[in-house]
């Protein structure tokens, strides 16, 4: 005779009053009934009726409770509790059940696990893996560019079938094999894993939450095996860690959980069907579209990218999961008119508990391996790099190239393909040196180098971003970089060099000490280039200037506001009044007094 059954309810009939609430009294009862049994998986009703119901009111009962004949059985028993008082038990089995089954409590414990669910479970990895191998042949077909080159084992099997033209990499046999026999070798032991240990251990029910569990325990596992232990052990099999890996796994883990499914009865199809498309579509979410991040214009920048997209492709799954069983709840457990009963009264659940702790904990740690590793390839200085020296200052950047001894102001120029080192400094106040496109972000501070690496990957131009609040100019403080061929480097290195000035030359003097001091961050001035909308507009300083303070020259006004720049306000800024004087104090001592006459000189003849 099978024992391949289980007590999925449990209805208590009482015609007097209960000394506690029924739900509560039945449990009671129940648990003094059959002590080995655990509740805890068993849906128990207290009901008070007028009179204890017949067989045929048992039947209809249960049929009114949505227990289907072909799935379910039940078992009328008359007992007693402890007060003596006689009470209709109504025991609800879930199928496959040959005959009504004779009781006796040691029989009433959950099914022990069988071959079948191990068959079940195998077949069904099996099948997972030959959907995957579909479903890498067609992303071969639609994805070209390689991004999703974790598919490749079995994109190389589509390739070997519809050609190297129509599917990206080439054809390799033994990498094919070793591939597909890993996936379906593997996919098979996992499947039977998961009958295991969702079935026989951890004994959830079949119907709710199989695929998602099964996608979310078999995602992990493959990733943790394949993405972290694989490249430790054997470093020439190491799998990008990319998003579509995991996401990939999640559906695989899904199909497995459907096939699961199909071999056992009272399985809900259309919720395996949605969640599927949630994972398929978090998968293909995070892994096909960029949708969140600029321009990889560096080689570190690919590495951050895969740690945001992973983080972001296990976020969008835990959100869709977590939307889902609200909603899920939310419908399904909405009170039913006419009905004033208790909810069933549940102490805790251990299970779902160690779930719940466990896989966040494990998620964790794999984010924290990987941040570790980006961390580390960001900041693999070596001599060989090249050094520009940056310094943030109220409200302009100042860039130093020690090797070709080299300044520039707010336009930096660098080689394609050579890995740079950042040393940052600032002269006031913070200042961030940010390149979004390059993914790199580090704090400029007085007092203190700071630094940062990275290899320009794409010719083009870039911003700089000043990434601290630093004061009323901090909005302007923006910069550009210049990715360039080493050719045109070195060209460019070379026009600057040739840029040499005429000491003797006032003007010519005075414009360029008036660029390099990043005046033109901040004042307008034509001539010199600057269009800064933070101090007052120099166009025609030196009339303006003659009219400020009576008994004062234009160029005496102008170098007291150069050395003393709180002494007068001007009323008109590019952008309304004048605000309380925001510019640094310090340029009568930073610039030389053959600069700062070349400057007053240079200012007093723009009119
Ligand atoms: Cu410098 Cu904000």
């Amino acid at each position: 005779m099978s024992t391949n059954y289980r007590l999925r309810a449990a209805y208590l009939y009482f015609a007097r009053p209960t000394p506690i609430l029924p739900d509560q009294w039945s449990r009671q009862v129940l648990s003094s009934l059959y002590p080995q049994l655990n509740l805890d998986a068993v849906r128990i009703v207290g009901r008070m009726v007028g009179a204890l119901p017949t067989p045929a009111q048992v039947d209809s009962n249960m049929a009114a409770e949505g227990y289907d004949e072909a799935v379910f059985r039940w078992n009328r028993r008359d007992v007693t509790d402890s007060t003596g008082q006689p009470i209709t038990l109504v025991e609800v089995y879930e199928a496959p059940l040959p005959v009504a089954v004779p009781l006796d409590a040691s029989d009433m414990r959950t099914p022990p696990f069988t071959r079948r669910d191990l068959m079940a479970g195998a077949l069904a990895g099996v099948g997972g893996g030959l959907a995957m191998g579909l479903l890498a042949m067609l992303v071969g077909l639609f994805d070209r560019s390689g991004a999703m080159s974790v598919w490749a084992p079995l994109n190389q099997i589509a390739s070997a079938i519809l050609g190297p033209d129509v599917v990206g990499p080439q054809f390799n046999f033994t990498t094919a094999l070793v591939g597909s026999l890993f996936h379906f070798g593997l996919s098979a032991l996992l499947g039977m894993a998961f009958a295991l240990i969702y079935h026989g251990v951890l004994r959830l029910p079949r119907r709710l939450g199989a695929p998602v569990a099964a996608g979310a325990i078999y995602g992990l596992i493959i990733f943790f095996l394949a993405d972290l232990l694989l490249p430790m052990l054997a470093p020439g099999m190491a799998f990008a860690a990319k998003p579509g890996f995991i996401a990939g796994h999640m559906v695989f883990g899904l199909v497995i959980g459907i096939v699961y499914s199909r071999l056992r009865p009272n399985f809900s199809g259309l919720l395996v069907v949605l969640a599927s498309l949630l994972f398929l579509g978090a998968g293909v979410v995070v892994t096909s579209l960029n949708l969140f991040m600029p321009v990889q214009a560096s080689e570190q920048a690919v590495g951050v990218d895969s740690l945001f997209n992973l983080m972001m492709g296990i976020a969008t799954v835990i959100f869709l999961l977590v939307q889902a069983a609200l909603v899920y709840a939310a419908l399904q457990f909405r009170r039913k008119p006419g009905d004033d009963e208790d909810g069933p009264p549940i102490h805790g659940n251990n299970t779902l508990e160690i779930i719940w702790t466990t896989v966040p904990a494990i998620i964790v740690i794999i984010i924290s391996f990987l941040s570790y590793q980006t961390f580390v390839a960001e900041r693999a200085f070596a001599k060989t790099d090249m050094v520009v020296e940056v310094t943030g200052q109220q409200f302009f950047w100042t860039f130093y190239y020690p090797e070709e001894d080299i300044t520039v102001q707010n336009e930096l120029v660098v080689p394609i393909g050579r890995p740079v080192q950042y040393r940052l400094r600032a002269t006031d106040v913070l200042h961030a040196f940010w390149v979004p496109d390059f993914r790199i972000k580090r704090d400029a501070m007085p007092d203190r180098v700071t630094d940062t690496r990275a290899t320009a990957s794409k010719i083009g131009e870039y911003a700089i971003v000043c990434a601290e609040l630093c004061g009323a100019g901090h909005a302007q403080m923006r910069g550009t970089i210049k990715v360039v061929s080493a050719a045109d480097f070195e060209a460019w290195v070379q026009e600057q060099k040739n840029k040499t000035v005429d000491a003797n030359d006032p003007i010519a003097y005075g414009r360029s000490v008036f660029q390099k001091a990043g005046c033109t961050t901040c004042h307008t001035l034509t001539d010199a280039g600057g269009a800064g909308q933070i101090g007052p507009d120099l166009n025609q300083i030196g009339v303006v200037a003659a009219t400020r303070v009576a008994g004062q020259t234009a160029a005496e006004y102008i170098r007291t506001s150069i050395v003393k720049p709180g002494e007068y306000l001007a009323p008109q800024c590019p952008m309304g009044a004048c605000p309380a004087n925001v510019m640094l104090p310090t340029f009568g001592t930073s610039l030389s007094e053959a600069e700062l006459t070349a400057l007053v000189t240079y200012l007093s003849s723009q009119k």
